[in-house]
């Protein structure tokens, strides 16, 4: 623990000690961590009792994904209160116990912000419902006539990104067919309209009732989404999924969210360092730029470089490196994925992250395990050996490099993504909405094994939400805690050690050295790291003294064989 608090800054990290520039950051989805009283759902009672395995594991800090009140249309990502929990997951005193419990542990929390859109339960969207139009309510969405003759055709062509029109038509509180509001996601989550000045005053509140909380941050969903052009302009494409993440959107990304994140960052600056771990105050005040919380954007953009304009100096603190996750397992690709963005984040001081699973995407263990290029919803299984190998290597890289990583769970498990949820049982809005074309993310939602036996697998006492397979038991913490090879062990062996060896750990930069085709070789201070990406073993000359690798390594008289997939960790 102590050593946990004392960790010295990286050397190449100047003077600053900001928590955050190379935090390990762990993501936990509420329904799925851990059930405390037995309804099949997981709650805070069950993440509260789960804590000290996220201190064991050795992670710094746990993002909760959103547990407000909500209708689930989303999975929570439809909030109709922003200031309570779902009786679902529990109480507001529920929340305060994790916290003052995970500050305790030494681990701080982040939870989720949703300000792009609310639910259609929110007291604001009812109101507007019901006044009708003309109503002032109505100006905090994005209400509109429809085209036609009739108003019969939605006011534009945007296209939700769960598929179908990004438009519903209202019926008015006299039963006609009434006006038209804007969601970019599922009809349940209708946008609010950010140039009104009720909504950012209505969103800086919320900071600070969370903040006051003792949250240590927000992570911003749909951050880029907040602000639409002018005049709601037509698109004229269809398909435009497809145009996401390269094409410029007239509701994505637009410059004039960043005065949004400027006046966040004053709301945060109000406030003081939690004091965290159990040896007291953990502030010292040295070097330190700000009092430790911090804005995390969920930012998809077309460019790193455009991501890195939302972790400006007075805007947020890091941002998610999608171009990270998205790359295959393959050294050109990573290299100069990995190029890209230390070089993007170093003209704003910003730390670079590093993320391969989260609840929205195919866990990295069953991407790797299927042929690149399928994109990151997948239903297929692939082989399950070569997936694991390749995340246990993936994980080692992504740990060694400068900047601040995000873990989702379950992944220290190795859990692949349960590919074959029958149809009737996915809860994802796209699934449906796409007529199962699309939509795949309850495969990484199944609730996590901690138990060999048991209902659930230890998950809670009863159910789970969703099934888990046969066999996950094997999975679980408690099978592989003790096992050396198990994947358990190795991201704690790998967290204890990116804590204690010079150069892992933060700072911008790091240094390439020879290696054959396909093999990413490079070292930072006293620290070497070598990835095999091939299908083959190769031979090397050994960098250092082996500290931990992904696979068995043997390492002869100043040679080794790095084998198939493997990633070497060395002290030089
Ligand atoms: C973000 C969340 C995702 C959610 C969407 C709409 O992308 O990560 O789970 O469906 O926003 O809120």
């Amino acid at each position: 623990m102590t050593q946990h608090l004392a960790a010295p800054a990286a050397p190449d990290s100047g003077t600053r000690t900001d928590w955050w520039r190379d935090a390990v950051i762990y993501q936990v989805y509420p329904r799925s961590f851990a059930d405390g009283n037995g309804d099949g759902m997981g709650d805070l009672e069950g993440i509260r009792a789960r804590l000290p395995h996220l201190r064991d594991l050795g992670v710094d800090a746990v993002w909760l994904s959103p547990f407000y009140a909500s209708p689930q249309a989303d999975a929570g990502y439809d909030v109709a209160d922003y200031r309570a929990i779902d009786p679902m997951f529990g109480t507001l005193h529920d929340a305060d116990a994790v916290i003052r419990d995970a500050h305790a542990l030494g681990l701080r929390i982040i939870v989720d912000l949703v300000p792009n859109h609310s639910s259609d339960r929110h007291d604001w969207f009812q109101r507007a419902l019901k006044e009708g139009p003309g109503s002032p309510l109505r100006d905090r969405y994005h209400f509109r006539a429809g085209k036609g003759a009739d108003g019969e055709l939605p006011p534009n062509d945007w296209e939700s990104i769960f598929g179908g029109p990004a438009w519903t038509r209202t019926t008015d509180p006299d039963g006609a067919p009434g006006e038209w509001y804007l969601h970019l996601f599922a009809p349940e989550q209708p946008d609010f309209n950010w140039e009104h000045p009720a909504v950012r005053d209505e969103f800086r509140s919320i900071l600070r009732f969370w903040l006051d909380m003792g949250v240590d941050g927000f992570r911003v969903d749909v951050a880029h989404g907040l602000v639409k052009a002018e005049g709601l302009p037509d698109i004229g494409h269809h398909d435009q999924l497809k145009l996401l993440g390269n094409d410029t959107m007239p509701f994505f990304d637009q410059d004039g969210v960043h005065e949004i994140y400027r006046s966040w960052r004053h709301v945060l600056a109000e406030y003081a360092e939690n004091e965290i771990g159990p040896e007291g105050p953990s502030l010292e005040g040295r070097g330190r730029e700000t009092g430790g919380r911090v804005l995390v954007a969920e930012a998809w953009t077309p460019t790193v470089e455009r991501t890195a304009h939302y972790v400006r100096p007075d805007e947020m603190h890091q941002a998610f490196n999608f171009q990270y996750l998205g790359t295959h397992w393959d050294a050109a690709e990573l290299r100069e994925v990995i190029d890209s963005s230390l070089a993007a984040m170093r003209p704003v001081d910003a730390p670079a992250t590093w993320v391969l699973s989260n609840h929205d995407v195919t866990r990295h263990a069953t991407r790797f395990a299927n042929p690149p290029g399928l994109g990151t919803q997948l239903r297929t299984a692939g082989d399950r050996a070569l997936g694991l190998r390749r995340a246990r290597a993936a994980t080692l890289l992504m740990l060694a490099l400068p900047g601040s990583a995000y873990l989702y769970q379950g992944e220290e498990l190795g859990l692949p993504d349960v590919t074959d949820l029958p149809d009737e049982v996915r809860q994802d809005p796209s699934f449906h909405r796409a007529q199962g074309q699309d939509g795949f993310r309850d495969g990484c939602r199944v609730p996590i094994p901690w138990t060999v036996e048991g209902p659930s697998y230890g998950f809670g006492t009863g159910g789970s939400w969703l099934p888990q397979p046969a066999g996950w038991g094997e999975l679980s913490v408690e099978a592989q805690t003790g096992d050396p090879t198990s994947t358990l062990e190795l991201y704690r062996k790998a967290l204890q050690t990116r804590r204690t060896q010079p150069g892992l750990g933060a700072g911008d930069a790091l240094q390439w050295t020879e290696a054959p085709e396909g093999v990413l070789a490079f070292r930072r201070e006293d620290f070497a790291c070598t990835a095999n990406t091939t299908g083959e073993p190769v031979r090397l000359t050994a960098p250092g003294r082996l500290l931990l690798a992904s696979g068995p390594v043997d390492v002869g008289d100043g040679d080794v064989e790095l084998p198939a997939d493997t990633t070497a960790w060395w002290a030089v």
